[in-house]
């Protein structure tokens, strides 16, 4: 065990130097489809390949040709940079390959996750002793949680006869900025795509609660059955948070199960200064949040959180006489949830929350959060304009002048590979996105990124370029 403990310390070491690595390199490399393919060619799968070598090719195709997460100029959608702990989480995880479906089978894997599941409940304002929650592969698996959840709660006999023994269409509610996970998931649970009605948004693009409620009277009145609605805290492409605390008493008020999708906007409770973006979080139905998005662990980390404990049961129960059975006092996760087997999720979270500790995560978050009051002031500062409306480090902007187009500048960006940004559309434009979601982005990288959008614009085609942007940047 010694060995071991030492072989993973000098796994998290290495892991520390090729993170450094990346840092040096450019955000993006050149991707070719070919040279990828030719690499893989040699393998035909007939065997004896010794791993020496199958390792060494697939260091060579992932350093060469990924979108390096890690990297502190990546400003993704979500997909923050890890650190050394969330490497040997998951080599642990692979070693021991505990199966966490069933608490005997694995009693420490399972009390290790109740332990980190109990902290995060609290944090989001709930009562672990009252409410129910675990880990799920991520935000899609924890949505459908919850959708399952509410159908079952709503209606008792579609836990037998399913949709055909309702007498009305069920619908569900999100605003038009929410994950479009949602619809997969309307077609998985057999609800129909179309069960999910879009509610618009207000002019901060958040959901839009007087037209929610007139839109759930009408609906009732065409003969339809609202039994949900989602709120996002942290919407996809322009961060901003619906108001929680209004849309879960309307729930309660219209008897709809009220779900927050915090994927990655959920993660701001752990801070003291971006909690209160949060408010109302505590008085709804469920909860997904993502580490995978909000924290430095590898992808893989979701979390779902509900108040309807029995909901839960009668949604995912099932008596399995090939499995021993449950203890009295603890609980099978493979009854409880959408999976039966299940990884050692969990374990990245504890050991992150462990090593870093509460204050240093807070920290962490706070910096995030920073540099994207930084980076908003700089945009300002050098004739760009911000378009969303959130706190959260999600910054969606266009120039002052709008005839410079975003999506060349954003391919002009992408060719130069320094840093990574996405575009999105804004009442019909496309404007550029950048999110701060690697601890490791610093005011430098927030500069260089600037820099690297006004250096974009001088080399817009001639055509463009009406009034020469003036470049303020050195002043801020
Ligand atoms: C708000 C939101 N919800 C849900 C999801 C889906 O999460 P996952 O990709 O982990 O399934 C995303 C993905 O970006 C998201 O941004």
């Amino acid at each position: 065990m010694e060995a071991l403990k030492k072989e993973l310390l000098s796994l998290a070491k290495k892991s520390d130097g090729i993170f450094e690595k990346i840092e040096n390199k450019d955000a993006i490399s050149r991707i070719s489809y070919d040279k990828i393919k030719n690499a893989l060619d040699k393998y035909d799968f007939k065997g004896g390949v010794p791993l020496e070598e199958i390792t060494e090719d697939v260091i060579q195709l992932l350093d060469k040709w990924t979108l390096q997460t890690n990297h502190p100029m990546h400003f993704g959608l979500f997909q923050p940079s890890v650190t050394s702990s969330g490497v040997v989480a998951d080599a642990l995880a692979a070693i021991y390959n505990p199966q966490l479906g069933a608490w005997w089978f694995s009693p420490a894997a399972n009390e290790i996750e109740k332990i980190s599941l109990d902290y995060i409940t609290r944090k989001l304002g709930f009562d672990p002793k009252t409410s129910f929650s675990y880990y799920t592969n991520g935000g899609s698996e924890s949505n459908f949680t919850a959708v399952l959840c509410a159908l079952t709660r709503r209606f008792p006999e579609y836990r037998k006869r399913g949709l055909l023994a309702l007498k009305k269409q069920p619908i569900i509610y999100a605003s038009v900025d929410a994950h479009d996970s949602i619809i997969k998931i309307a077609h998985q649970a057999g609800l129909g795509r179309e069960a999910v009605i879009r509610i618009p948004v207000d002019e901060k693009r958040r959901l839009d609660v007087g037209k929610l409620e007139l839109q759930i009277k009408q609906d009732r009145q065409n003969d339809l059955e609202p039994f949900m609605v989602i709120a996002t805290a942290g919407t996809t492409a322009f961060g901003v948070i619906d108001p929680l605390s209004e849309i879960a008493s309307l729930g309660k008020s219209e008897n709809l199960w009220v779900h927050v999708d915090g994927a990655w906007g959920a993660g701001f409770v752990l801070s003291e200064n971006t909690r209160s973006f949060l408010k109302g979080i505590h008085e709804v139905d469920s909860i997904t949040w993502d580490p995978h998005k909000t924290l430095p662990v590898p992808t893989g980390a979701g979390f779902f959180l509900t108040k309807h404990k029995e909901a839960t049961k009668r949604t995912f129960s099932i008596d399995a006489h090939y499995v021993p059975d449950e203890l009295e006092d603890r609980t099978d996760l493979y009854k409880v949830g959408l999976l039966w087997s299940r990884r050692f999720i969990g374990l990245k979270i504890f050991m992150l929350l462990a090593e870093l500790g509460e204050e240093n995560l807070s920290r962490m978050l706070n910096h995030q959060f920073e540099m994207g009051n930084y980076l908003r002031k700089l945009l300002v500062e050098n004739g760009w304009e911000i378009v969303n409306h959130t706190s959260l480090p999600v910054i969606c902007f266009r120039h002052q002048n709008h005839e410079f187009p975003m999506q060349m500048v954003l391919d002009y960006l992408l060719e130069r590979r320094k840093c990574w940004i996405s575009n999105v559309e804004y009442n019909g434009e496309s404007v550029l996105r950048a999110c701060i979601s690697s601890y490791k982005t610093n005011k430098k990288h927030v500069e260089m990124l600037v820099e690297e959008l006004n250096y974009a614009l001088i080399h817009l085609p001639p055509h463009c370029l009406i009034s020469f942007p003036q470049n303020n940047f050195c002043s801020a």
